[in-house]
């Protein structure tokens, strides 16, 4: 090995402190994944595609992104789609590669299951999540790639999700639902200024890959359509997420890091995530989820500037028992909310399984969760903190916390149901729940409230 010269070294060492520094100060999105233009573009026309809504495109992609392949050594280089209608199956992304939507470009995934390939579920779940088995692959997929960039000038993807949305709600299903984006396995990912829609399952789902930023999206997809999630950090680290507006029918970003004994075993966390600036609605799941399959862990989440609107939830903890794994050290802040029926939950409760094979001693580990500066109006319940006999939650920390409750329910002396949970409050109104002990005290002072990342060191549990 060539050693390495004093100055480099010293180079090195300021550049970890900077990234530590800025970890602290801000988190992953101060980070600046680099965005190369592209030396060589070629658009989907050359490649026979036709932008008339009707005709079939898949192979015109997969030819396009076939010969791209060989520009990764050259500097990569861009696949443009021009103002049109796009309709396609499912196709793959390659290395240092660009997908370019014009303004006006709209890619349509074709509604017809015989274009989707079936594959194999994801190792950490071990089935697919909405029925046994294996999984529609997904409309653009990168596995194992490094350096890929999806953006435009606010071009549209339209995943045309109602027939899955309907074969979902009438039990149908073969085989789990196919999502518009998903990276397996891939480093250095960029998904940027265009709008995804309809989206048959997730809109977004960088599973077991680094370094992921999604910037300046706006995601949509009906109330009715009841499972659809939009932005899903799983198993990933290094994820930033910001300038997004996401309204979706279930959880508008939902953290995993997969399912019971099978999410055990691949040990992969989704850990140093942020989220900021962000507008966010979920009409029967939560804005901000965290779980509930998270048996590889998940941790150092910070989230800030939140703009939450008529939604069921606004920030929901989901885990069970046999889930294993963990969720700590996560921070919220400078969040508002508006229309929620259930501002903060967190549940032990999510008993269901990919198989009767679970571990039911397999207890998830909840704690040091800061939750700070949140405003709410139009509320209906503060919150429900439900944690696991034998697994409570601890280090719950609540500071600067202001709902107004919806005259409907502002009699009801019930704002907070706790169970199994303890912590902290300060300045939190309405009034928590006991077991959120109010004022200064030993706990209070312990490095693992209001502040983040600031110890590795486990709360104190004072019960
Ligand atoms: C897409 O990538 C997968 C690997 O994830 C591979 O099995 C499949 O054959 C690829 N499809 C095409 C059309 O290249
Ligand atoms: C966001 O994307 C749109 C196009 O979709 C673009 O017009 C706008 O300038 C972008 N904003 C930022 C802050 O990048
Ligand atoms: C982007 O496109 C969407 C849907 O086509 C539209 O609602 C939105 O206003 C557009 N945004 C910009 C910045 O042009
Ligand atoms: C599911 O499988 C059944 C039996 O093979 C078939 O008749 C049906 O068309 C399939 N459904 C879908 C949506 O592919
Ligand atoms: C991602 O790329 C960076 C820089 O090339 C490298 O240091 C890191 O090991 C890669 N991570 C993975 C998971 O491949
Ligand atoms: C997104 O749009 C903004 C504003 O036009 C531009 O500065 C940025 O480079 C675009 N691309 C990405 C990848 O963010
Ligand atoms: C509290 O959050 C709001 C956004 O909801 C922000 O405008 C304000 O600056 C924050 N206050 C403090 C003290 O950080
Ligand atoms: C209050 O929020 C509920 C949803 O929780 C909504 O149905 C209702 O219309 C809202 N009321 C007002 C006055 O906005
Ligand atoms: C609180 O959550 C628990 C577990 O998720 C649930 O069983 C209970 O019904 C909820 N309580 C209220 C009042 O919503
Ligand atoms: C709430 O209490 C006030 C006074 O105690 C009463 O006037 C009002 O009717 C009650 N509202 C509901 C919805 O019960």
């Amino acid at each position: 090995m060539r050693t390495l010269p004093a100055a480099v070294v010293v180079l090195l060492a300021l550049s970890n402190a900077v990234e530590l520094f800025g970890a602290e100060s801000g988190g992953e999105c101060e980070k600046k994944i680099p965005i190369d233009s592209r030396p060589h573009s070629v658009s989907i026309v050359e490649f026979g595609a036709v932008g008339d809504g009707k005709t079939l495109n898949t192979l015109a992609f997969q030819n396009a992104i076939f010969y791209l392949k060989s520009f990764a050594d050259k500097g990569g280089a861009q696949l443009y789609v021009p103002q049109g209608r796009w309709l396609t199956g499912s196709f793959n992304l390659t290395s240092h590669l660009t997908l370019f939507l014009e303004k006006g470009a709209v890619i349509i995934a074709s509604q017809d299951p015989s274009d989707w390939d079936i594959v194999d579920p994801l190792p950490s779940y071990g089935r697919g999540v909405d029925v046994p088995g294996k999984r529609y692959r997904s409309l653009i997929n990168g596995y194992m790639l490094h350096d890929v960039v999806i953006t435009g000038d606010n071009g549209t993807v339209d995943g045309q999700g109602s027939a899955w949305w309907d074969l979902y709600a009438s039990g149908s299903l073969n085989y789990s639902r196919p999502h518009l984006v998903e990276f397996i396995s891939c480093n250095y990912t960029v998904v940027s200024n265009i709008t995804f829609l309809n989206s048959p399952s997730y809109s977004i789902h960088p599973v077991y890959s680094s370094n992921v930023l999604v910037r300046n999206l706006s995601i949509y997809a009906p109330p009715e359509s009841r499972y659809t999630v939009g932005i899903v950090p799983d198993s990933s680290d290094a994820v930033c997420i910001e300038d997004c507006s996401i309204g979706v029918g279930f959880d508008a970003i939902s953290l995993k890091s997969g399912w019971d004994e099978y999410g055990i075993s691949y040990g992969r966390s989704t850990t140093n995530v942020h989220v900021r600036r962000v507008g966010l609605q979920a009409t029967f799941g939560s804005c901000l989820a965290f779980g509930s399959e998270m048996s590889g862990g998940i941790s150092d989440v910070l989230v800030e500037h939140v703009h939450i609107s008529d939604s069921n939830k606004g920030l929901d903890f989901r885990t069970a028992r046999g889930r294993g794994g963990y969720i700590t050290e996560i921070t919220a802040s400078d969040i508002h909310m508006e229309n929620v029926n259930t501002a903060f939950s967190a549940t032990g409760q999510c008993d269901t399984h990919p198989d009767d094979k679970y571990d039911p001693d397999a207890l998830p580990s909840v704690s040091s969760i800061t939750l700070r500066n949140i405003t709410g109006t139009n509320i209906s319940f503060a919150g429900n903190l439900t944690g696991i006999s034998g697994a409570p939650f601890t280090g719950i920390c609540l500071s600067d916390i202001s709902l107004s409750i919806a005259s409907k329910y502002s009699n009801s002396s019930t704002f907070w149901v706790c169970s199994y949970v303890s912590g902290i409050s300060e300045s939190v109104f309405p009034e928590p729940c006991p077991e959120l002990e109010s004022g200064l005290n030993s706990y209070a002072s312990s490095t693992s409230c209001f502040s983040h990342r600031s110890s590795t060191t486990q709360p104190v549990d004072d019960t």
